[in-house]
This record gives C-alpha cells, structure tokens and sequence, in this order.
C-alpha cells in the first residue's frame, strides 16, 4: 500500500489534499501523515485522512508511517526534504520548480542515482486537459509538423504565500521561475531543448516579474510569455497559439469557448474537453480547475502501485526544465 506523507499544507497542498479525498476508491493508496508549520492547518487536513499531523517535514519523514511523501513546500525548502526523504528510501513527488540551482539540480540527481527512488516533479501543465490535447494532436501528425508557437501565462501577484516567500528571489527563483517554468516545461516536453534562447525581462523591486522570450528549434520560433505583474483584479490567464502546417490551435483558459481549431481548410472547430471543473477556486488561489492535479497525482500513484518507473514530468525533466529556465533569465540579463 502506498502510504502518504503530504508536507504543507498551503496552496497547493490543500489543492493536494482535494485531490486525494476525490482519488479516494479510484487507486490504491492512503494518506497517513500531513505536515505544516502551521499545526492547525496541518489537524484540519489530516482530520480529512485520519491521517497523524506533524509540525515539521523531518519529523513526519523520521517518525510517520508512510512509504511516499509528497513535498509542498515552499521552493527553497525542496531539495534537503527530498534528500532526507530519498535516504530513507520514499518514494517522491516534488512540486514544481523542482529546485533553485545548478548545485541543488545535481545534489537532487545524485541522491537520486544512489538511492533509486521514484521521483516525480509537479509539472501539471504535462497532464493539463487543454495540454494534453494539444500534445495528442501534435503525436498523431493529423495538422503536420509545428511551424510556430506562443505560450503565455499571466497573474496578479500570488499573496498568499507563507512568511511572504515568494517576494525573495533567493528562495522561489520570481516569476521566471516559479510561474513561467510551466511554460518552458511544457515547451521542452513537445520539442526538446532549444538550439537558441533570446530573452527580455521586466525588474520591478530587484527582481524578474514578468518575462518574454523566444526560443529557435531548427526553424520552428516559439514566443513564451510570462508575468505575475498584473493588478490583482486581473483574472488569471494562459493560453497558447499554435500554428501548424495545416491549422491553428487557439486555447486561452478565459474565453468561451477556450479551445479553438481553425483550419487551413476552413474548418473553425470548437474543441470541448469532458473534464471536472467543479471545485472552482476551492484553495483560494488563481487556479479554477483540479484537472491537470488530479491527473497527475493519479499517474503518480498508478506507476507506483504497477512498480513502473515514472515516464513523465520525472526528476531529470524537472531539473532541465529549470536549467532552461535559468538559461532564459541569463539571457534576459
Ligand atoms: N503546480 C502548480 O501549479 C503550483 C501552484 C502553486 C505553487 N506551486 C509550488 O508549490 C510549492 C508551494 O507553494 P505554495 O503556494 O503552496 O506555498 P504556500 O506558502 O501557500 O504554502 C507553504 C506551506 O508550507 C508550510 N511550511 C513551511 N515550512 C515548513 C516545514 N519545514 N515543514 C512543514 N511545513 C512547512 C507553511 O506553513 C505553508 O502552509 C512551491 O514550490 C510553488 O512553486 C505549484
């Protein structure tokens, strides 16, 4: 039985947490232990499991029963509780982005190799409905090959983070990389590493807050877009537009409809996806579907009860997804 340890319970820990209840009796596995700083943030959710609450991410992984632990924690605090819980011999998943550095990519790498734990990054986008749709229709070739591209994803500021984390650089990496990663990620996975990167940035406060760049693959150009500079009432937004040789693919997650093919043929199809967007806005954050959460914490969960390796959003594509990132933020220097 896979036995989990959530660690944090904030934003997207609670967006665990409803995902966990809804995969109750849909796959093999308990939540057993949730951690949180904050000891009755971490009771309320581990009321929800019957599951025992600890303050700290040490202590649930050297005293709780579990086999798994799923590490929501602010990003600088990633890499030494994935090594602990990688020397104890869990299986892992790390939210996005995995880490901050090149130094903590290889030490994350390391500890992977010498301990061969099951490592998964959370890079939802991979297991997005509109994504994955787009993915699908990239595999089947059905509008020939990809000529050009842009993503983008634009917010307010997220404000709710513990102790104000994300307001430091040197412990969530700023909107390249902490927001922007979703699109650099997902670029990578349909096309792989870019022979050229050109970026700007905009600073505001010592810092990127919202980032534009091009990316060269053979001669396929991809525009990638992303901000959290926007005023607070502005709705949270991504979207792509991707030109192939014989039709476009719109999606922007705010329009109705979201996703729209047009056809060089003439054809204006509008594309509906069957999937749950009933716990709108549910842990108070910008995002209004459990979608690409629920699918991908339920692939994890199927490759560790199948014994199979994880194939997707994997350790090695989650660090070379932020070495891409930082790459672009160099670039915008
Ligand atoms: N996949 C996505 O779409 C997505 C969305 C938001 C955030 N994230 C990522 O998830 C991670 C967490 O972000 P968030 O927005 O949930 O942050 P948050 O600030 O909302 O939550 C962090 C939680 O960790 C707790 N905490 C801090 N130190 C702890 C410790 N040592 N032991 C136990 N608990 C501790 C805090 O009390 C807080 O509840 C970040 O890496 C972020 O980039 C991913």
């Amino acid at each position: 039985m896979i036995k989990i340890g959530l660690i944090g319970t904030g934003f997207i820990g609670n967006m665990h947490a409803l995902v966990y209840e809804s995969l109750k009796g849909k796959a093999e596995f308990e939540v057993t232990a949730v951690a949180d700083d904050n000891p009755e943030k971490a009771q309320s959710v581990a009321e929800k499991f019957g599951a025992t609450a600890y303050r700290t991410a040490a202590e649930l992984i050297e005293q709780a029963d579990v086999n798994t632990v799923d590490i929501c924690l602010p990003t600088y605090l990633h890499k030494d509780v994935a090594l602990h819980a990688m020397n104890k011999g869990y299986h892992v998943f790390i939210e996005k982005p995995v880490c901050l550095n090149d130094a903590e990519a290889d030490e994350l790498l390391a500890a992977q190799r010498r301990t061969n734990a099951n490592v998964m990054v959370g890079h939802c986008i991979r297991f997005w409905p509109e994504y994955v749709e787009l993915k699908k229709r990239i595999d089947d070739n059905r509008y020939g090959r990809i000529v050009s591209a842009s993503f983008r994803r634009l917010s307010p500021k997220p404000r709710w983070g513990w102790q104000q984390w994300m307001d430091d650089p040197a412990k969530s990496g700023t909107a390249s990389l902490d927001l922007h990663i979703h699109d650099v990620d997902f670029v990578r996975y349909i096309l792989g590493e870019p022979d050229r990167v050109k970026s700007e940035a905009v600073y505001r406060n010592g810092s990127d807050s919202h980032i534009f760049s091009v990316h060269k693959y053979g001669d396929v150009v991809v525009s990638l877009e992303g901000g959290w500079d926007f005023p607070d009432p502005f709705p949270f937004e991504m979207g792509y537009r991707v030109r192939f040789e014989r039709a476009v693919v719109d999606f922007n997650s705010n329009a109705s409809p979201a996703l729209v093919v047009y056809e060089d043929a003439g054809e204006r199809i509008e594309i509906k996806l069957g999937e749950d967007r009933g716990v709108s806005g549910a842990s108070g954050g910008n995002i209004s579907s459990l979608g690409g959460y629920y699918n991908e914490l339920l692939y994890f969960l199927e490759c560790l009860n199948a014994g199979k390796p994880i194939g997707i959003a994997t350790l090695e594509d989650g660090v070379k997804s932020v070495r891409l990132a930082l790459r672009e933020i160099e670039a915008a220097k």
